[in-house]
């Protein structure tokens, strides 16, 4: 595999993206001058989703649109990747993930990160403790693994229930993994005891070497650690977290079984023109970083394909607008507002929502060996705006698409 040669094959779309654009705008006049006709209203929406944050997808909308039913019940969905914080963010956010999902799995990276069981059971209370009353919700508590781990201790909590999984942080990688492992090669025995007991491991897939583009972090992190890792290891259950290029797309799926990997929403609505859509913008900034038009619409392929190694996991990661608006701005998307809407008005957008069961309720549960949900949920076909600013202990958190128009509502 070499990655570098995905950077260089592109060519410069500007033309295509203004042309795109001001069809955006014909369509909003046509439909504005002709009354609510029926065949638009989404195509124009579709569009003007993508456009708020810079992308230019009406052309494919309107190509792929087909009729859509007016609500859509589903086996009710898990988050398989979502940072729920702690304090009076993790009170905050909360609700809005237990609202949609029933279970979610908890991220450990808080500060000092969830490395042990006291850590694990602690920080499960206190998730339990914000949970408002009426709803029904199981976090599934992960390990941050150091190059401390101890495997006997790991298996012990595995084999508890403490943990469904560990995680992986390459050090310095992301938010709080400044204790995250160092050189995978120091912790191939936990991996190897990982392997032997089926506790699945989750990875952030970037390189930290930063003689690497930032945009090719996880196309070499595939390279350099993945692929090695799993000639070493050929029997384990490994979660390539929030997949944000066709290179992983690929990669993913023509691996057994065991390799999986969780799609935001956000990546499946960005790329990375909506970092920089007339200035900078910090509230599209996430790690791994969202990439070009055609790593979006691989990911899009990925996710609606109905293939069971794809599934949903929001990554929702709340920080206050006053850490994400500043000289050096935290990475992270707080899509927990209106993910399960947003991931379905992609699916309605992709002609599949008799699949969208199977990504955001069937294939996570598949994948850890766990039973689907037995209750369900419904959304509706309504015009939404999704939600502006959160408040938050004297600031806010801006949620992913504030103010924007949505397709689809949940209850
Ligand atoms: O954007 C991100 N935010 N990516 C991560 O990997 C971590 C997360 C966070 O915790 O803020
Ligand atoms: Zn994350």
């Amino acid at each position: 595999m070499q990655p570098f040669q995905n950077a260089d094959i592109i060519r410069d779309r500007g033309a295509a993206h203004i042309a795109a654009e001001r069809r955006i705008f014909d369509l909003y006049a046509a439909h504005n001058a002709g009354g609510h006709d029926s065949l638009f209203p989404a195509t124009i929406r579709a569009a003007t989703l993508s456009h708020g944050w810079g992308l230019v997808s009406a052309p494919v909308c309107a190509e792929k649109k087909r009729v859509s039913p007016e609500t859509l019940t589903i086996r009710r969905p898990d988050d398989w990747h979502v940072h729920l914080r702690d304090g009076a963010m993790l009170k905050t956010v909360l609700p809005y993930t237990a609202r949609q999902f029933a279970r979610a799995v908890a991220m450990p990276n808080l500060n000092p990160p969830v490395t042990n069981a006291a850590a694990a059971t602690a920080y499960r209370e206190r998730i339990m403790a914000a949970l408002p009353a009426g709803l029904r919700f199981t976090p599934l508590m992960t390990a941050y693994l150091t190059d401390a781990t101890d495997p006997d201790e790991l298996a012990r909590d595995f084999a508890d229930g403490v943990f469904a999984a560990a995680k992986l942080y390459p050090a310095h990688a992301t938010t709080n993994s400044a204790l995250g492992v160092t050189d995978i090669r120091k912790i191939d025995h936990v991996l190897e005891r990982m392997a032997a007991i089926g506790m699945p491991l989750l990875v952030h897939g970037e390189v930290t070497d930063p003689e690497i583009d930032i945009f090719d972090r996880e196309a070499v992190f595939i390279e350099r650690v993945l692929a090695p890792l799993i000639a070493r290891l050929p029997t384990r259950k490994i979660v390539l977290e929030h997949i944000t290029t066709r290179t992983a797309v690929d990669f993913v799926g023509s691996a057994g079984p065991d390799l999986a990997a969780t799609v935001t929403a956000h990546h499946l609505v960005i790329n990375r023109n909506a970092l920089f859509l007339g200035g900078l913008r910090p509230h599209a900034y996430c790690l791994p970083v969202a990439k070009r038009e055609q790593d979006r619409l691989a990911l899009r392929r990925a996710a609606t394909s109905g293939n069971a190694k794809f599934f949903l996991g929001t990554d929702s990661a709340p920080h206050p607008v006053k850490d994400k608006e500043c000289d050096c701005g935290c990475a992270g998307i707080f899509s927990a507002p209106a993910a399960l809407e947003i991931y379905a008005q992609v699916f309605a957008e992709e002609g599949a929502l008799d699949r969208f069961e199977t990504f955001a309720s069937l294939n996570g549960p598949r994948f850890y060996g766990l039973a689907p949900n037995d209750e369900t949920l419904t959304l509706r076909r309504e015009r939404w705006t999704a939600p502006k600013d959160v408040a938050v202990d004297g600031g806010a958190v801006r949620p992913f698409l504030a103010g924007q128009p949505l397709d689809w509502r949940l209850g």
